[in-house]
């Protein structure tokens, strides 16, 4: 089996170093052709550091990490900092970056890149504001048809929000982005919070990072007691959702999902439920099906494999 070439666009944020370190693990299954930045979860100015300092974690400095949008397209950014501390990287102490951002602009690499490679071979993995790549699209609307895939964190159903009552925060922060990838009509897969709040690092699973031994496993450990905190607190839960790490585990092993092919689409005009997904599960509406939208996983399958990648590195 070809590694799936991927281009992972994210704004670290524990869970999405959780995410990247996967996919760097699984070369056998993933190529990762480069990492774009967008803001989200901190400023771009921090994205853009904490995921060249997850390479280096991972021991992979050549991976090309690139700088992007560093506000919604337009609306104002919004941030969370209370869910993952002021750096984004809150938990383990880790050096600042060596390794050099590449030039240019996330938007061109992604619209490059699909233009370089064959047809249908590239797909793109956003775990953030989905703003890199509806700019993409915008500038050069011929990359759609070229892209084999869309994997991507966000939205919510049956959970409604996070960061408002009916909005997840990567299609909050920018809706109108949302809103051009949901009509792109690129075959998709959506993890929203459905399924990622039942991605759970409880105190056992968390252990078994620790107890891989290694300067990843401790990272991610440490991550996970700082990232947990907010959502024990909010929803009583066992553990932290490691919402991003669906889409890798995604593309490694599918078969740990399950969901159904539904309309999707989001809210961008009322203020008060600005950014939901409304996903049509029940089929009750005559809108076309445009995204696999999965709403369960074997979750010790899901953590059985994350600890197995993590102690490659
Ligand atoms: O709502 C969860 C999502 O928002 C995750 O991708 C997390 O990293 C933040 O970006
Ligand atoms: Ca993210």
């Amino acid at each position: 089996m070809t590694a799936r070439k991927i281009i992972i666009d994210t704004d670290p944020g524990q869970d999405d170093a959780v995410a990247i370190l996967l996919a760097l693990a699984s070369p056998d299954e993933i190529e990762v052709l480069g990492i774009t930045c967008v803001a989200g979860n901190v400023p771009l100015a921090l994205t853009q550091k904490n995921a060249r300092i997850v390479c280096e974690l991972a021991g992979k400095p050549d991976v090309k990490v690139f700088s992007g949008a560093d506000r919604p397209m337009n609306r104002t950014l919004v941030t969370a900092e209370h869910v993952h501390g002021k750096t984004g990287l809150d938990g383990p102490t880790l050096p600042d970056p060596a390794m050099l951002l590449q030039d240019g602009h996330a938007v061109d690499y992604i619209i490059d890149t699909l233009r370089a490679y064959e047809s249908g071979t590239v797909t793109l993995c956003p775990l953030g504001p989905l703003t890199n790549i509806a700019m993409a699209f915008e500038k050069a609307p011929d990359i759609k048809e070229r892209v084999q895939e869309i994997i991507l964190m966000g939205g919510g159903y049956f959970e409604g929000g996070n960061i408002t009552p009916s909005a997840e925060f990567n299609i909050y922060v920018d809706p109108q982005a949302a809103d051009i990838v949901f009509k792109s009509e690129i075959p998709i897969v959506v993890m929203p919070l459905d399924v990622t709040h039942k991605a759970l690092v409880t105190k056992s699973r968390n252990d078994a990072f620790r107890t891989i031994g290694t300067p990843v496993g401790h990272a991610v450990a440490e991550m996970t007691d700082f990232f947990e905190r907010f959502d024990k607190e909010k929803y009583g839960s066992e553990g932290a959702p490691l919402h991003d790490p669906c889409v890798t585990a995604y593309l490694i092993r599918p078969n740990l999902f399950k969901g159904r092919h539904i309309n999707v689409e989001i809210e961008t005009q009322s203020e008060l439920t600005m950014g939901a997904t409304v996903a049509d599960w029940w089929r009750v509406s005559d809108r076309a099906p445009n995204a696999l939208f999965i709403g369960d996983l074997d979750a010790d399958g899901f953590f059985s494999l994350l600890t197995e990648r993590l102690a490659r590195l």
